[in-house]
């Protein structure tokens, strides 16, 4: 599947023995709703079916680019009635979906029954990550894992700041009631003294959102020099932000470039790739850095993002003139 693409959603698929679900040829157009041919195999953007007409279609989809990383079926007995049966999904979030915005970083509940949903899926907890910081290097808190425990309760873990949530009903059972089970907002937990927390930092909410752009002062000769002006600099950091374009700089290289656990610091003048140099940084950015030297992911090239010429002229321009000021 394409790894960058916007479109995909993700799927829920409930597996039998020899069951074909279209792997890798197919993938599910969420309009049509049905399995549609992949470009790499001949299709065309949802018109071509071929093959994936014969295919198992998923029992439920999610929106592209959500991540899921764990699922659970609730077969206890301490949730309201509509929960039994029914399967817990932990979305770690995306890191880049543009041109859509950041999504994903919750828990979800699908009704099941008898095999097949019953109804549609419902973001069961949420707040892991703040609107505005659902980003792999900003977000407080990714759900990573969810588990039933000998009780009933649901645990959801956390791969940022390693806090574990455990989740009770606390009203009557014994009905078909619908009601929920009382929801946790994690951001809503007190800063201080976080019951779970076992890392200094479990609790603090990431804020680099709000961190100030770095101040630069580039000579104006150093900018001619490279045929840069202020005004792509300054539309560069933009894009960089992902005000404009969608960018997914920020996003893993620190919203004041200092870096974070996926990406390293752009404002340190020592490179790991090229000789920082205009040309260097806009050829790096263009075809990103398949193996990354010091590590674990890739960056896609363009980070991810859709940039054209000018726009990847310009987020070059504005990271150039991080480490020239
Ligand atoms: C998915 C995370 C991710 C995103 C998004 C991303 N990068 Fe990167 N970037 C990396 C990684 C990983 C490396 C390579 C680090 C290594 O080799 O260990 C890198 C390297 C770089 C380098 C070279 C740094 C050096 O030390 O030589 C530049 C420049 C750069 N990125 C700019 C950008 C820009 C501009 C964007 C947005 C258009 C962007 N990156 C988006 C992860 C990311």
């Amino acid at each position: 599947m394409t790894t960058f693409s916007t479109t995909y959603p993700r799927q829920l698929l409930r597996v039998e023995q020899g069951g074909d679900y279209g792997w890798p040829e197919c993938y599910f157009d969420s309009a049509q709703k049905k399995l549609v041919l992949a470009p790499e195999y001949g299709g065309n953007g949802g018109k071509a079916i071929g093959p994936c007409a014969e295919k198992k279609q998923p029992i439920a989809t999610f929106p592209a680019h959500w991540a899921p990383n764990d699922l659970t079926l609730y077969n206890r007995q301490a949730f309201p009635a509509r929960y039994r049966g029914g399967a817990f999904i932990a979305f770690h979030g995306s890191w880049n979906r543009a041109p859509l915005p950041q999504a994903g970083y919750n828990v979800v509940f699908v009704p099941l029954g008898g095999g097949n949903p019953t109804g549609q899926f419902e973001i069961f907890a949420k707040g892991f990550a703040a609107d505005s910081l659902m980003s792999p290097a900003q977000a407080a808190h990714r759900p990573s894992g969810v588990a039933v425990g000998p009780s009933g309760e649901l645990y959801v873990t956390d791969d940022v700041h390693g806090r574990i949530w455990r989740v009770a009903y606390t009203g009557r059972t014994n009905s078909a009631s619908s009601a929920a089970p009382r929801k946790v907002v994690p951001q809503s937990v007190p800063k201080a003294a976080p019951p779970e927390g076992i890392h200094p930092d479990a609790g603090a909410q990431s804020d680099t959102a709000a961190t100030p752009a770095p101040k630069r002062s580039v000579s104006r000769s150093a900018l001619a020099a490279n045929n840069i002006t202020p005004a792509m600099v300054a539309l560069g950091d933009s894009i960089y932000r992902g005000k404009i374009a969608s960018g997914t700089c920020a996003g893993c290289h620190g919203a004041d470039a200092k870096g974070s656990a996926l990406a390293p610091d752009l404002t340190s003048k020592k490179y790991l790739w090229g000789d920082g140099s205009y040309a260097s940084i806009l050829g790096i950015i263009r075809q990103g850095v398949p193996r990354p030297k010091a590590h674990a992911e890739p960056m896609p090239p363009m980070g991810g993002a859709q940039l054209n010429r000018a726009q990847l002229a310009t987020v070059a321009a504005y990271v150039w003139s991080l480490s020239h000021t």
